[in-house]
């Protein structure tokens, strides 16, 4: 028994050792480049990707999901741009409309008003 554990103590002493025999990390250059860390900047396109697009699609054409809601607006298309004010999209965000459901928990009065001038620059 005391054999095994001096066995055992030896073993982990050579590891030890081994381990001490390791060549030291270089430390990494440092880099006065890097900017510190800060939130990702939240901006409409990338809050649309996220609340909207898995409806209304990347493009806004609603094509995917045809299937399920029947007709969705196509949000570039010129007579739904000119059909809506900013604030009436504003609107259908917060208050949902028909069968979409709104987003006045989900999204903040800053994000939602990111939205209308992302879905401007979809208009084709
Ligand atoms: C769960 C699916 C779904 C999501 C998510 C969704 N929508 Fe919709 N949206 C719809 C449907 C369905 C309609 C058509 C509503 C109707 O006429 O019944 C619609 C209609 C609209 C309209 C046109 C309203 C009008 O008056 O004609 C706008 C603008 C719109 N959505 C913007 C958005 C924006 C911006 C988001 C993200 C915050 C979003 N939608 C998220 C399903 C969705």
């Amino acid at each position: 028994m005391t054999r095994c554990v001096v066995l055992a103590l030896t073993v982990l002493g050579a590891l030890a050792a081994g381990c001490q025999r390791e060549p030291a990390a270089t430390p990494a250059a440092p880099t006065p480049e890097a900017a510190p860390p800060t939130a990702p900047v939240e901006t409409g396109e990338n809050i649309y990707l996220t609340a909207c697009a898995n409806c209304h699609g990347a493009d806004g054409r609603g094509e995917a999901l045809k299937d399920r809601f029947g007709e969705l607006p196509d949000l570039g298309a010129p007579e739904v741009q000119a059909k809506l004010t900013d604030e009436a999209i504003a609107e259908t965000i917060r208050q949902g409309h028909g069968r979409m459901p709104d987003f006045s928990v989900v999204l903040s009065d800053d994000q939602i008003r990111q939205l209308p001038p992302y879905l401007r620059s979809m208009k084709r």
